[in-house]
């Protein structure tokens, strides 16, 4: 395992990518609208990315077909966008933006109920899932490991009675979109690097409403749904480690446009 540590130039670069994707995430959060398709999504994040001079993270990446990732209701992550994939009002729609600008990735996501019309159990599980991922960077700091951002998040999400996927993780960000180390949302027994100034870590807890188990779409091999057809969110934010507090490489400062 080699963990990448940044500073300088290189951190500088990480930085403005970082922005980069928080600003096409953004952007494309106040666009969802009722009526929409998810390729109309994957259409507008490609307007959006060449707005910030960078490229989709994502597309061919692994044979990756899509912009952005874009999943629905039950869809946990990695939808791709389809004309026939109507948005409709009170669908919680999980976006997740990668660009690459100057050799350096941003990577970050977020779910939103469309149209206005939520219920309570969606509040609940996008507020849980948030306040997760919130919980995960606090825990990010010198001093802890890897496991212990995992043990804050899943704190909060069995708080909340809902469960942590367990199959898919965070990451290390920066030169590369995905680095050492893996970054589970739950305490994983064994061996767990220490954080430390300069490590770029993408925390990205993915929330499901029943089981933590998933389903890999047999027919596109990308679609995650959860095993019980249940609701899921998903938060993601870049964080720095530092001396003190982290830092969210990926907050929206809108120093874009
Ligand atoms: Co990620």
């Amino acid at each position: 395992m080699k963990i990448n540590i940044y500073k300088g130039s290189d951190l500088e670069g990480v930085r403005v990518a970082a922005q980069a994707s928080a600003y096409v995430l953004q952007r494309l959060c106040d666009a969802v609208t009722p009526g929409m398709s998810t390729l109309d999504l994957d259409r507008l994040a490609a307007e959006f990315i060449k707005e910030t001079g960078g490229k989709s993270a994502f597309l061919n990446y692994h044979g990756y077909p899509a912009q952005i990732c874009c999943s629905v209701n039950d869809v946990v992550v990695h939808g791709i966008g389809r004309a026939d994939k109507v948005i409709n009002p009170g669908d919680i729609v999980s976006l997740d933006v990668g660009v690459s600008v100057g050799g350096f990735t941003g990577d970050n996501a977020r779910s939103v109920v469309a149209g206005g019309v939520s219920t309570p159990l969606k509040d609940k599980l996008l507020e849980a899932t948030r306040r997760s991922l919130e919980a995960g960077i606090a825990a990010a700091v010198p001093g802890n490991r890897v496991c212990d951002i995992g043990a804050a998040v899943e704190k909060v999400v069995k708080e909340a009675g809902f469960s942590v996927v367990r199959d898919m993780v965070g990451h290390g960000c920066g030169r590369k979109m995905h680095e050492d180390p893996q970054v589970p949302n739950y305490r994983l027994p064994g061996f767990s690097p220490e954080l430390k100034p300069g490590m770029i870590l993408a925390i990205e807890p993915m929330v499901n409403v029943g089981t933590w188990r998933i389903t890999i779409d047999k027919e596109d091999g990308w679609t995650v749904r959860t095993a019980d057809g249940s609701l899921s969110a998903h938060f993601e934010h870049q964080v720095l480690i530092t001396q003190k507090e982290p830092e969210v490489l990926t907050c929206p400062n809108h120093q874009i446009a």
